[in-house]
C-alpha cells in the first residue's frame, strides 16, 4: 500500500507559477503512478481549467454538493490522462455565505477523493484568504514555488510560516522561471534561498514555450518531455511517488 499524500502548491505572491507547476508536477507524478488527482482549489480566481482547455464547467469544486453528486462524475479526465477536479472561471456574484459553504465542503470532497486517489495535488490562490486557510487545513504537505525576485521569496517565507501554523509539513522549494536574471543577482538569490532553510526540490527554467503549451491545452511535460523544464519536474514527480511507495 502507498502512503497517501495531499500536497498543496503555495505562495501568497501571484504569478510565480503555482498553477503551471501544479499541472506539470501532477502530470509528472501521473506518468509514474495512476492514482493522482489535481484539484483546482483556487475558488475565486481559478486557472487550471483555463490552462487545460476547460475554463467553463458545471462539474466544478465550487458547485459541488456532497449529497447529490458522485465525485467520480465531477472529476474531469483530461486528454493528457491526468484526472482533474476543476473550478469554473465564470464571474462570481455569489454571496460570501455561499463561498463559505463551499469551503466547508472541501473537507467532504477530499474525503471522497481519498477513496479513489493516493496523491492529491492542490493548486492554491495567491493572498492570505479563508480559501487558502481551508486548503492548508486539509493537506499534509506543501511545496512553495518562488522566482528570482525578492517579493516572491518574501511571500514564500510568509507562506511557509502560515503553512506551519496549520501543521503542514513544507517539504521544500521549487525555484521557477529560473535563468531570466543575471549572475550577480542569482548569487543574492542563493543567499535568500538559504534563508528559507528548505531543500530545493527543483530548479525549473523559464521556458518561452509554456505559453504555447497553454494554447495547446496540454501540460508542458506531455509535449516536451526532453526539455529541462520537464526533466526537473519528471524527476521530482518520480521522487515523490517513489518516496511515498518506499515508506508504505
Ligand atoms: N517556467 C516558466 N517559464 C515560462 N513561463 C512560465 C513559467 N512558469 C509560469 N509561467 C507563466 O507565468 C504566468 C503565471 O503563471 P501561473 O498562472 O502558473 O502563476 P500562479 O502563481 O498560479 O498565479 P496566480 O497566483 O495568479 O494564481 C503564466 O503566464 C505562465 O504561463
Ligand atoms: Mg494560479
Amino acid at each position: 500500500m502507498v502512503l497517501k499524500k495531499k500536497i498543496a502548491i503555495i505562495n501568497t505572491k501571484g504569478g510565480v507559477g503555482k498553477t503551471i507547476i501544479s499541472i506539470n508536477l501532477a502530470k509528472a507524478m501521473h506518468n509514474y503512478y495512476e492514482k493522482v488527482v489535481l484539484v483546482d482549489a483556487n475558488i475565486l480566481t481559478p486557472h487550471v481549467g483555463a490552462y487545460l482547455g476547460k475554463p467553463i464547467t458545471d462539474n466544478s469544486l465550487f458547485r459541488y454538493v456532497i449529497n447529490t453528486e458522485n465525485i467520480k462524475n465531477l472529476v474531469h479526465v483530461h486528454k493528457s490522462g491526468l484526472h482533474v477536479l476543476l473550478n469554473d472561471l465564470r464571474a462570481r456574484h455569489d454571496t460570501y455565505d455561499e463561498i463559505s459553504y463551499n469551503l466547508r465542503t472541501l473537507h467532504h470532497v477530499i474525503d471522497e477523493l481519498e477513496k479513489l486517489y493516493d496523491f492529491i495535488i492542490f493548486d492554491t490562490p495567491p493572498y492570505i484568504s479563508s480559501n487558502l486557510i481551508e486548503v492548508l487545513k486539509v493537506v499534509d504537505e506543501a511545496i512553495v514555488v518562488v522566482n528570482q525576485d525578492i517579493a516572491s521569496l518574501a511571500e514564500g517565507l510568509r507562506s511557509v510560516q502560515l503553512a506551519k501554523n496549520y501543521d503542514v509539513n513544507v517539504i521544500g522549494v521549487i525555484l521557477n522561471k529560473y535563468g531570466i536574471l543575471n549572475k550577480k543577482l542569482e548569487q543574492d538569490i542563493a543567499n535568500i534561498l538559504a534563508f528559507l532553510d528548505l531543500p530545493v526540490l527543483a530548479v525549473v527554467p523559464y521556458h518561452n514555450k509554456i505559453a504555447q503549451s497553454i494554447k495547446k491545452q496540454q501540460p508542458f511535460v506531455s509535449l516536451h518531455a526532453n526539455k529541462s523544464f520537464s526533466k526537473e519536474l519528471l524527476r521530482l514527480g518520480h521522487f515523490l511517488v517513489k518516496y511515498n511507495l518506499k515508506y508504505s
